[in-house]
């Protein structure tokens, strides 16, 4: 079968599965307020005057759970499938699932028939948002893996947007396709993710675990030969690789538990919190429940959806300021982005903290609807809110959001990382669950304190991050690896190489692809802290 070996093209369709995650998580927000919605799935009866109430608040919550919980499980399963069958066939399996849980969502006539079609959604992305960095880790170059991996981020912030839109506009239809449309429409993308992958070549990586070594031969040629089977590159990269598979073949532990075995649980502590502080730093605040924050600064008016515009402003925000990483976060590196990220989320948080302390008030009785709107601004401390809530999520786009996903593949060993950025990913999913359920009762009952607290969790990733989390840009996977395993002088038992040592070697690895030769110092250079912990 002929398959496609441009990179860019190869993670462009992988990604597909990252907009599926962006639909997941703003699939909600502009439909369960309307009448068709409120009126097939209700519960409450009616009101004074006539229009329908809906699921009550507990129901509305499982409802909107649903899909959160069937991704944390989706995530957990996925490394088992993606070890066994490969990661193209596990992606490939998300799309087919993503597919049955739109018809099923689509066509739900009540109330169990949603919440279960929502967990199947929820299964396919959970699937789908762990083994795409797997695959596009083990597919690109190291130079431009964290631009490529950061596509996921990229698709993510588009499927955000245009779901939301979609529903915005769906919610004027008269009739159940207000929400049946969107749902349905879904279902396109999926099915593009999946006649797209047949034509992408298996990771070569994955391939070569399975002793299929022509195969991985024929992928490596393909993608970074440029057909040319014995081309310095690929041969160098077939080496590494063959190394790795038959140290691992002799020596590992190939388990789930390994994960949790003193050589191997620095990574996999780094990589969850990398997904947990992700989570915490208060992001999806802003994405699940910016109407309730807007309308609190005073944006809403009484019986229209005028709140839903700068909401929408905020969602384009995040899909722009995540272009700055493409470009250049393999420059950047990761601990810098890491580091600038939660001061500068930090920063705004304690702005929005400070600002509804001093200047907002108790809401009068019946001014707002929901109790999550527990506080009132208004005049220019209000527009100061609104400024620094769209300024946070510029932060948080070019930062912690690609980051999130480019980081935890890179820092596990082939044999466990299927398995391992499942579990991240997991970790990501169970507190988009929480925050999602807690974060309106937070701020009913303790309200500008849940900035406080948002903003002492970014100033402990800060510190967390500065002296934990290693450098990985522009190493090959392998030898980030040795960086975990460093036992020189100067390294920490059980932790390798110190992680305020570690440097973004970005030039030799440049050079190397350009198939230039290195000197055995530069070599030892690559991993440049090798070198520093050495002496
Ligand atoms: C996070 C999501 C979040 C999104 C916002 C992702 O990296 O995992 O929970 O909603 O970024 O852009």
């Amino acid at each position: 079968m002929w398959k496609i070996g441009n990179i860019y093209f190869i993670a462009a369709v992988a990604v597909i599965g990252g907009a599926l995650f962006g639909f997941d998580i703003s699939s909600m927000s502009a439909i369960i307020s309307t009448q068709p919605y409120l009126c097939q799935f209700n519960q409450r009866g009616h009101d004074e005057n006539g229009l329908c109430l809906g699921p009550t608040d507990d129901v509305q919550g499982g409802i909107t759970a649903a899909m959160p919980g069937g991704s944390w499980l989706g995530a957990l399963v996925s490394g088992i499938v993606s070890d066994a069958f490969g990661r193209k066939t596990s992606i490939q399996l998300g799309a087919i699932i993503w597919i049955i849980g739109s018809v099923v969502v689509c066509a739900s006539v009540n109330i169990p028939m949603l919440a279960i079609g929502r967990v199947i959604n929820g299964f396919s992305v959970g699937i789908c948002s762990a083994q795409v960095p797997v695959y596009i880790s083990e597919i690109s170059p190291p130079s431009k893996r964290g631009r490529l991996i950061g596509f996921q981020q990229w698709a993510i912030t588009w499927g955000i947007l245009i779901m939301f839109f979609i529903c915005y506009g769906s919610s004027f239809i008269p009739g159940t396709a207000a929400f049946r449309l969107p749902w349905g429409l879904q279902a396109v993308p999926a099915g593009l993710l999946f006649l797209g992958l047949v034509f992408l070549p298996e990771s070569p990586r994955w391939l070569a675990k399975k002793d299929r070594w022509e195969q991985a031969v024929e992928v490596l040629t393909l993608i970074h030969g440029k057909g040319d089977p014995n081309s310095p590159w690929v041969i160098r990269e077939l080496s590494e690789i063959r190394e790795v598979v038959e140290f691992e073949r002799a020596n590992a532990d190939v388990s789930y538990f390994e994960l949790f075995t003193p050589g191997m649980i620095n990574r996999t502590q780094v990589g969850v919190f990398t997904q947990i502080w992700s989570q915490l730093t208060g992001m999806n605040v802003m994405m699940y429940y910016i109407t309730y924050v807007f309308t609190m600064a005073g944006l809403s008016e009484p019986g229209t959806n005028a709140v839903l515009l700068p909401s929408g402003i905020q969602f384009v925000i995040n899909v722009v300021m995540t272009v700055p990483a493409l470009l250049w976060m393999d420059r950047w590196g990761r601990r810098p982005t890491l580091l600038v990220g939660a001061f500068l989320m930090c920063f705004w948080l304690c702005i929005n903290a400070s600002l509804f302390a001093v200047y907002g008030r108790a809401p009068y009785p019946g001014e707002f609807t929901s109790t999550a709107e527990s506080m009132a601004v208004e005049g220019p401390p209000a527009k100061a809110i609104i400024a620094a809530t769209y300024l946070f999520v510029a932060s948080f786009a070019p930062t912690w959001g690609p980051v999130s996903w480019t980081y935890p593949p890179e820092l596990f060993p082939l044999r466990l990382r299927g398995k391992a950025v499942a579990l991240c990913t997991s970790a990501n999913w169970a507190f988009n669950f929480a925050l999602a359920y807690f974060v309106p009762a937070a701020f009913a009952n303790i309200t500008w304190r849940v900035y406080v607290i948002f903003a002492t969790f970014c100033a402990a990733m800060f510190l967390h991050v500065f002296f934990m989390f290693p450098e990985t840009a522009n190493k090959p996977l392998e030898e980030i690896e040795e960086m975990f395993d460093d036992t020189k002088p100067g390294s920490i038992k059980y932790i390798g190489t110190p992680a305020w040592k570690t440097k973004n070697t970005r030039n030799l690895a440049l050079r190397q692809e350009r198939n230039e030769t290195l000197s055995a110092e530069e070599k030892m250079g690559v991993s440049g802290e090798h070198k520093e912990s050495a002496a």
